[in-house]
């Protein structure tokens, strides 16, 4: 097939992990092979560990190694990280750890979340038909500061068997405005419209976080509608009236569990793809939103969209064929509206099937 551009060699690396993350990246390495044999680029990858499967094998969740494999990189696609096995390992061991070495390492700041209704999927949201039909949110969480890195950190021993859990909350005005910006140009491609979530009511970072996003409104985003919305206020909105959010833009923390919130509005955290960004140039990461799901894991329950559509992700934001990115997402739209389903998103009349059967139909649904 032509698309009119020059031929294209892409390198992705690959990091599984753990838990599901192995049977999910199995049906994206599918779309690959799809890629490879009926477009003009070639995606070349390279497989490694990350997480509980990196600590097993060498000691630590993400090797140095791996590190400047993915640095090297055009691009990298990752499963899932953690379970209870690595549950007692020390905590800078723990395969989360890995993940969040990989995120800082390489300056990712900007985690794009979105959260997308499929039609065929309104009766799988937990939410009213009418609340979530047509939602099309972003999330723009900051990926790289904030109580994730804030120093001091630890758990102290302060003395009559009593011990104290201290993290730090801690954004600088270009953290803020490096975040934001992404949030706010992303919002002119959309509906114009960015939701600043923090808890400037109680936290000094948060008013930071306010003052500096207005600023930058201000001087370089006027034609962008800003709202402030403390993040409780945002949980409870995202469940009441979903529609009036276009693209929301908030810290690491917020912004992990708006996302998981935003996710489910979707019918399932089975379907949410993520793109997390740096600098220009540089190799971006691209996940599925959920967890490693290690109550499911080698059952062929998992479903492979999240991971299929971060793939698709990957394609528009990291090597600018958004037009590849489309015929993947509009497989995913087309396999849905026949009624294929996984467990997770099964509802009466469709047909449910394994996680490989769905990597097949979506592959199938791409056509030669
Ligand atoms: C996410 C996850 C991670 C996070 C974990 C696995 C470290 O929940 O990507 O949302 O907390 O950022
Ligand atoms: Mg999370």
């Amino acid at each position: 097939m032509n698309f009119g551009y020059k031929n294209m060699d892409y390198t992705l690396q690959i990091l599984s992990g753990d838990g599901i993350g192995t049977e999910i990246v199995n049906e994206a390495q599918k779309v690959i092979g799809w890629i490879n044999s009926n477009t003009d680029i070639t995606i070349k990858t390279h497989e490694d560990l990350i997480g509980g499967q990196a600590y097993d094998e060498y000691g630590t969740p993400l090797a140095d190694e791996t590190l400047e494999n993915c640095r090297k990189s055009d691009a990298i696609l990752m499963g899932a990280v953690g379970g209870p096995k690595w549950d007692n390992v020390e905590y800078n061991k723990r395969p989360e750890a890995g993940l969040l070495r990989l995120r800082k390492e390489l300056d990712l700041f900007a985690n794009l979340r979105p959260a997308l209704v499929f039609d065929a999927l309104i009766d799988a949201s937990t939410l009213k038909p009418e609340i979530v039909r047509g939602l099309d949110i972003l999330i723009v969480r900051e990926l790289t500061s904030g109580v994730y890195f804030g120093e001091p950190r630890g758990i102290k021993d302060i003395g009559n068997g009593q011990r104290r859990g201290i993290n730090t909350q801690s954004y600088t005005t270009e953290e803020i405005k490096r975040v934001a910006r992404v949030a706010f140009d992303l919002a002119r491609k959309r509906s114009n419209k960015v939701h600043s979530c923090e808890k400037a009511n109680v936290m000094e970072s948060g008013k930071l976080w306010r003052e500096e996003v207005s600023t930058l409104r201000a001087e370089e985003f006027s034609d962008v509608t800003l709202e402030h919305m403390y993040a409780d206020n945002c949980a409870m909105q995202l469940l009441k009236n979903p529609s009036q959010f276009d693209v929301i833009v908030t810290d690491n923390l917020f912004g992990d569990i708006l996302s998981d919130e935003a996710a489910m509005l979707t019918g399932s955290l089975g379907m949410l793809p993520s793109a997390s960004l740096g600098h220009k140039g540089s190799s971006a990461l691209y996940e599925p939103v959920h967890g490693s799901a290690p109550d499911i894991a080698g059952q062929g329950k998992a479903n492979p969209l999240a991971t299929i559509l971060s793939l698709a992700m990957c394609l528009r934001y990291s090597f600018d064929r958004g037009d590849i990115a489309e015929k993947i997402e509009n497989s995913v739209q087309k396999v849905l509206n026949d009624g294929i389903r996984t467990e997770d998103i099964m509802t009466k009349g469709c047909l449910e099937v394994s996680t490989s059967e769905m990597g097949d139909a979506i592959v199938k649904s791409l056509g030669q």
